[in-house]
């Protein structure tokens, strides 16, 4: 595609994402990639975009810490234009022959820079800055092909350029919002040293990435798992735009789906131009589910059939092509930022593995983030309803039934959602929210209904705020509302005699139960 790019080199800075993001604010496409990339890779990435500079990214180590993340020199051989910032800034005042060391003392915060020429990354800032710093090493000297262009009390070479190559260091984070023109100079890079063309547009991108799956699936047959969750609508709606009626989506329904789901995914979907096949599987999944308790079966179990239930289909499709709503995030956490530690198994339609023979996998949405799908799925005409939709678990409301899976908890836990939804709606708290939900718990309590005892279950309400998932907080909702949501849930639905919030963060809580 002929977008112009940026590559954002990764040392482990915890800014890191948020260089990408700021890059694509100012419409100029952004690749996070892993610091040892080579000059070849960067060479494949030449393929795809134009390549226009390089970012080094921050970074929690010392440039001097044995295995402290390096830089292949050849690659600032290649007269690409490159910013460095705070590790990045000591990482080429390194490379550079330059004296990197810990500071007498530490700079984190706000802090002003003296900015002593105004020109390249700095052009048109005033003589003080405020910027943000979060560094232990600094950089003391540098050789004499580079000149100093700013300095702050502790830091005497806060931003550096090489006097004839567009290499530049920043000591501070312009990536972060306390460093007040922070986007200036992100700006300054990108189109002053870089000359970036801002071509990076939902609209550029629909037009090019609808052009390229019609070129890579042709006139042949594709098949698309469609959950109704943002990403694989969206993919669906651009696959739609590219291949029409060439494209079969397949909607299982494995049971667990919110109350009106999946009424709701095949109503949405009739309008556009592809053949829907919606699959009632509720009697499989519940008979495989039978007698399991644990989490961690269960999620396995559901999974397996799903992909079951979808390979039986596909194959009477005679689909050669099979289309994923693989995004961005997914690629990078399954790429060279792997966590460590596997919490849970999660089933996710846009990772679905599959045994069978497929001429090729397409996924239009693989280099967008969360939001930029969002801003395609509004432009391919999908309701906001999709758009804005909270995420659900691929097993869906299973996975919020604690213990073994009966039709009857699965009735009362959609009825306890519904209420949940409902009232957190109504009291127009939602847009803050990430997430809202009831989960079914298996302790049994002891309760009163019109005056005789009751023995029935407790429901947890969950709601939290978070910006990703990987973290989040408990969401500080108003007694009125929550005593809104128990009177209903334990009037209208007979079997629940107690209703409690779950307060707690995660970590250490997980935001699902299981
Ligand atoms: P946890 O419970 O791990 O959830 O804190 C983090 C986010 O992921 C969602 N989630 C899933 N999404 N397939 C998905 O597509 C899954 O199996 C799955 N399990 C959890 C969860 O709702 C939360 O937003």
């Amino acid at each position: 595609m002929g977008f112009d790019a940026i590559l954002v080199f990764d040392f482990g800075g915890q800014y890191c994402h948020l260089i990408g993001r700021r890059i694509r604010e100012n419409n100029v496409y952004s690749e996070i990639v892993s610091h040892d990339t080579t000059l070849n890779e960067i060479e494949n990435y030449k393929q795809k975009f134009n390549i226009k500079g390089l970012i080094l990214s921050g970074g929690p180590q010392s440039v001097y810490d044995r295995g402290a993340p390096k830089l292949d020199p050849a690659i600032l051989g290649i007269s690409l234009p490159v910013l460095g910032l705070c590790y990045g800034h000591q990482l080429l005042a390194h490379l550079a022959g330059g004296v990197v060391k810990p500071s007498c003392k530490k700079e984190f915060g706000v802090t002003i820079a003296t900015i002593d020429r105004a020109v390249g990354v700095l052009e048109g800032l005033a003589n003080q800055e405020k910027v943000w710093m979060s560094h232990g090493d600094t950089v003391f000297s540098l050789p004499p092909d580079f000149e100093i262009l700013a300095h702050t009390e502790h830091t005497p070479i806060a931003a550096f350029r090489h006097k004839q190559k567009p290499i530049y260091g920043l000591q501070w984070h312009p990536e972060v919002i306390h460093t007040v023109n922070g986007m200036k100079m992100l700006q300054n890079f990108l189109f002053s040293v870089c000359k970036c063309k801002p071509n990076w547009t939902m609209e550029d991108f629909i037009e090019r990435a609808t052009a390229e799956v019609r070129q890579q699936i042709g006139n042949k047959k594709a098949i698309i798992a469609l959950s109704g969750g943002i990403d694989s609508s969206a993919a669906t709606a651009i696959t739609a735009k590219a291949i029409g009626k060439n494209l079969t989506a397949v909607f299982v329904d494995h049971g667990f789906m919110r109350e009106g789901e999946p009424e709701f995914v095949q109503k949405t979907f009739q309008k556009f131009p592809i053949n829907f096949t919606a699959v009632n599987a509720r009697a499989r999944f519940m008979e495989r589910l039978r007698g399991v308790i644990d989490p961690e079966s269960k999620r396995k179990i559901i999974g397996e059939e799903f992909i079951r239930v979808f390979e039986e289909v596909a194959r009477e499709t005679g689909a050669e092509f099979l289309v994923q709503g693989t995004i961005y995030p997914d690629r990078i956490e399954s790429g060279f930022r792997k966590f460590s530690d596997k919490i849970k198994t999660h089933h996710n339609v846009a990772g679905l593995p599959t045994k069978m023979e497929f001429k090729g996998v397409v996924e239009p949405l693989r280099d967008l983030y969360k939001d930029e799908v969002r801003q395609v799925a509004k432009k391919l005409g999908l309701p906001p309803q999709i758009v804005l939709r909270q995420p659900f678990p691929g097993p869906g409301l299973a996975v919020r039934i604690i213990g073994e899976v009966t039709k009857e908890k699965v009735d009362i836990e959609r009825k306890a959602d519904k209420i949940v939804t409902d009232e957190i709606e109504k009291s127009g708290l939602k847009d803050n929210l990430w997430q809202y939900f009831a989960v079914l718990t298996d302790s049994k309590s002891t309760g009163v209904k019109g005056d005789a005892r009751a023995y029935g279950y407790t429901v947890a309400i969950r709601a939290v705020e978070s910006r990703e998932a990987m973290t989040a907080s408990f969401a500080k909702i108003p007694h009125e509302v929550l005593e809104k949501i128990s009177t209903r849930i334990t009037n209208e639905i007979p079997q629940v005699t107690r209703v409690v919030y779950d307060v707690t963060h995660k970590p250490p809580a997980t935001i699902e139960w299981e």
